[in-house]
C-alpha cells in the first residue's frame, strides 16, 4: 500500500466552488470559469500515489497549485472534492482530534519563509512543536538537540534565529520539522528563498539526510533543476492545475507526456540526468577460472564483440580480455586465460550521469563496466552509446552539433 494516495482531488477557491466541477468536466478553461463564477481552479482532478521513503517532487510554475496541494495533504486547506488517504486512512473523514495527531506525529512542514519565531533562540524554535504537543521538558530538549545535530547546527543552540543567515535559518526550520521524527516531510519551496550557492548546498544536504533517515518527502519547487536533482519521481503541474506527467527524472526527460512538458524540459542538459545504467545495459561476460580461452572466444563471436568482461564466480569484475589476446594465446596451445586478463578497465556505478563519463569514453578502449557497490559486474555502457546520447541533446537545437569527441567535450565544458 502506498503511503499517500490521492484520488480525483479538486481544490477550487471562491463562492460555492463545487459548481465549478461540472464546468471543468465540460472542458471549460480556468479563465472562463473564473469569469463566469468568480472561482479559481487550483487543483484539477489530481490522482496519484506517493510511496514510502520516496522523495516526490511537485513541480510547476507560480500559481499552478503547488502550495494548495501540499496544504491539502494535512488539510491546512480543505479540499473541494476527492480523496486523500494516508496509510489507508481518509484524512477528509478525520475529526479535529485525529487530524491534530496526524499533523503532530505523522507529518511536518518546512516553509519557504522559514516560519521561525525571531525572538526565540535556535533550540527553542526547534522544540516549539514538541512544546505545543506537551512533550515534557527534558524529552523535548533531547529531541531538539538531536535534530539540531542532524542539520549540522550544533554550537548554535543559543543563537537567536534572527541573527542567522538564510541557509542557517532554513536548517532551523528543517530541524524543527525533524524534531518529532515524522514519517512525512512536507517542504513547500523550502530552498527557493536562498542564494543559489547556499541552495545547492542545502539540496546536497537534504539528499544526504534522506539517505540516512529515509523519510517520505513531498518537495515543492518551481525549479526544474532542483526537481530533477531531488526527486525520485516528479509530478509536473500545468498552469490549469492539472497533473501533466508523473515519472522519474529520466522518464520525464526521455519522453515528455505533452507539448507543455516538452517545452519545460527542452533546455535541460539531459546528460546530467540520464544515467549510465539507462544508456548501457547487459554485456557479455565469462567466469574465470571456470571458463577458458575457448569459452572467451566463443562468447565474443556469439555477441559480435572484440572484447569480453571477466568476473570471478561471485560476479566481481576481474577485467577484460580482447579477441586478439585470446586468439594469440590459443595459438600457443594455452587454455588458461589468466595471463591476458587486462584489469585496466574503467568501472562506474549504474547511477552515474553520462555527462561524468564523457572524458572516460574518449580515453577508454573498452566499454565502461557497470558495477554495484560491492564491485559486482552489472553490465556495461559502450562509448558509442554515451556519445550518441550526448549528441541527442543537440537535436532540434540551434547549436551546431559537435563532430568529434574532443569537440563534444569542449562543448560540454563550455556549458559549465
Ligand atoms: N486563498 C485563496 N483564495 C483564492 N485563490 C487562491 C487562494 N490560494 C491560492 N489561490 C489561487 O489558486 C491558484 C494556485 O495557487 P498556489 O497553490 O498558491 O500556487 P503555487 O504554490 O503553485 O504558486 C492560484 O491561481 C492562486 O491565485
Ligand atoms: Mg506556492
Amino acid at each position: 500500500m502506498a503511503l499517500i494516495e490521492v484520488n480525483d482531488l479538486y481544490k477550487i477557491f471562491g463562492p460555492s466552488p463545487k459548481r465549478a466541477i461540472p464546468m471543468i468536466k465540460k472542458g471549460m478553461s480556468k479563465g472562463e470559469i473564473l469569469k463566469k463564477t468568480g472561482c479559481t481552479i487550483a487543483i484539477n482532478s489530481a490522482t496519484f500515489t506517493i510511496e514510502r521513503k520516496e522523495t516526490f517532487v511537485v513541480m510547476g510554475l507560480s500559481g499552478s497549485g503547488k502550495s494548495t496541494f501540499i496544504r491539502c495533504l494535512n488539510r491546512l486547506i480543505e479540499p473541494t472534492a476527492g480523496e486523500i488517504l494516508i496509510d489507508g486512512q481518509d484524512i477528509m473523514k478525520m475529526d479535529s482530534e485525529k487530524l491534530r495527531e496526524v499533523r503532530r506525529y505523522k507529518m511536518s512542514m518546512v516553509f519557504q519563509n522559514f516560519g521561525l519565531l525571531p525572538h526565540r533562540n535556535v533550540v527553542n524554535n526547534v522544540e516549539f512543536g514538541l512544546e505545543i504537543s506537551n512533550v515534557d521538558k527534558e524529552e523535548r530538549r533531547k529531541k531538539a538537540e538531536d535534530a539540531i545535530k542532524l542539520v549540522g547546527l550544533d554550537g548554535f543552540e543559543e543563537s537567536l534565529t534572527s541573527e542567522l543567515s538564510g541557509g542557517m535559518q532554513q536548517r532551523v526550520g528543517l530541524a524543527r520539522a525533524l524534531a518529532n521524527d515524522p514519517e512525512i516531510l512536507l517542504m513547500d519551496e523550502a530552498f527557493s528563498a536562498l542564494d543559489p550557492l547556499i541552495r545547492t548546498q542545502m539540496q546536497d544536504e537534504l539528499l544526504e539526510l534522506q539517505a540516512r533517515l529515509h523519510k517520505t518527502i513531498v518537495f515543492i519547487t518551481h525549479d526544474l533543476d532542483e526537481a530533477l536533482k531531488l526527486g525520485d519521481r516528479i509530478a509536473i503541474l500545468g498552469p490549469d492545475g492539472r497533473v501533466r506527467q508523473i515519472g522519474t527524472p529520466e522518464e520525464i526527460l526521455a519522453s515528455p507526456a505533452d507539448e507543455y512538458v516538452k517545452r519545460f524540459v527542452q533546455n535541460v542538459d539531459r546528460t546530467k540526468v540520464i544515467s549510465a545504467g539507462t544508456v548501457g545495459g547487459h554485456a557479455a561476460s565469462i567466469t574465470y577460472p571456470r571458463e577458458d580461452i575457448q569459452a572467451a572466444i566463443r562468447t565474443m563471436e556469439r555477441h559480435g564483440t572484440s572484447s569480453v568482461f571477466v568476473t570471478d564466480h561471485d560476479r566481481h569484475l576481474k577485467g577484460v580480455v580482447t579477441i586478439d589476446d585470446a586468439i594469440g594465446l590459443q595459438k600457443k596451445g594455452e587454455k588458461d586465460l589468466g595471463t591476458v586478463i587486462n584489469a585496466d578497465v574503467y568501472t562506474t556505478s549504474p547511477s552515474t550521469p553520462i555527462s561524468d563519463l564523457l572524458a572516460t569514453a574518449i580515453e577508454t578502449r573498452y566499454p565502461i563496466a557497470l558495477v554495484d557497490e560491492e564491485g559486482r559486474f552489472q553490465g556495461a555502457v559502450s562509448r558509442a552509446a554515451i556519445i550518441s546520447e550526448v549528441n541527442k541533446g543537440y537535436e532540434g537545437s540551434d547549436v551546431e552539433q559537435p563532430q568529434t569527441l574532443s569537440e563534444l567535450q569542449d562543448a560540454q565544458d563550455g556549458e559549465e
